[in-house]
């Protein structure tokens, strides 16, 4: 698998919602037969929440070989309306006849240092590496789902944040603007990936896309620009009024 760069636009996010899906249910598909497993990384946020149901209604897909983890999550307890596990539970794997073979969330609810490293050293046993990608020992997602903030962020990698420059550490604690503090997958965890799929909606996205996908590489500024695959597959998957531009 080379290094490629797709871009897709559907005309509203009930599109985007069922493309993702058909692109998701290709990839687990695909990982199944080869691995025996899919090992996803869910995103937070409100877009995936269209798309988490559309899946759970999916008869066709075999959840039993998904091993489902978070790319990021908020501090807060599962039970928060802040959670990224909770709406994945309440979208998908609550509505889901068949249990996943894994669901991994993160810690919100303990120390965020603490619940990083726990949550890095779970992933680093449960999620093969394939040093032949060029990807090392960096564990190898299946897919890792991500959106994108009207600040350019994703998961939970924020402008100027210092995470960003974090080589060594898959996750890590941050915090959001708004002072959240928050665990995030780093970006050599992201780019050691078969396949990210960066899911964008709504126009008040447009004018980042436009400086995202424009705009020279500065993932300071832009955190999402920082998302470039060693080796593997990335999809932007935007609808029409996020793309318009
Ligand atoms: C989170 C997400 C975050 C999200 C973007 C887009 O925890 O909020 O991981 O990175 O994907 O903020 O959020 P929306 O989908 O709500 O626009």
């Amino acid at each position: 698998m080379e290094k490629k760069l797709l871009v897709r636009v559907a005309p509203t996010a009930d599109d985007l919602a069922h493309v993702a899906c058909e692109i998701i249910a290709a990839a687990a598909t695909a990982s199944i037969g080869r691995r025996r497993f899919f090992r996803i990384a869910l995103a937070g946020g409100s877009t995936p929440r269209a798309i988490y149901r559309l899946l759970a209604d999916d008869p066709y897909m075999d959840f039993r070989h998904w091993q489902i983890f978070w790319s990021d999550e908020r501090c807060a307890p599962p039970t928060s309306p802040e959670s990224n596990y909770r709406m994945a539970k309440e979208t998908l794997l609550d509505r889901l006849t068949t249990p996943p073979a894994l669901v991994f969330r993160m810690a919100g609810e303990g120390d965020p240092d603490a619940a990083a490293l726990a949550y890095e050293r779970a992933v680093r046993e449960l999620v093969p590496p394939n040093p032949a990608a060029g990807t090392g020992e960096t564990p190898r997602f299946d897919l890792i789902l991500l959106g994108m903030g009207v600040d350019g962020h994703t998961a939970s990698l924020f402008p100027g944040s210092p995470a960003l420059a974090e080589q060594e550490r898959l996750v890590v604690a941050t915090t959001a603007p708004t002072g959240q503090p928050r665990l995030t997958f780093t970006y050599p965890l992201i780019n050691a990936a078969r396949r990210v799929l960066i899911l964008v909606s709504g126009a008040e996205k447009a004018a980042t896309l436009r400086a995202v996908r424009t705009q020279p590489p500065d993932p300071n500024r832009y955190p999402v620009q920082g998302v470039n695959l060693v080796r593997g597959n990335l999809t932007w998957l935007v609808d029409a009024a996020a793309g318009g531009e």
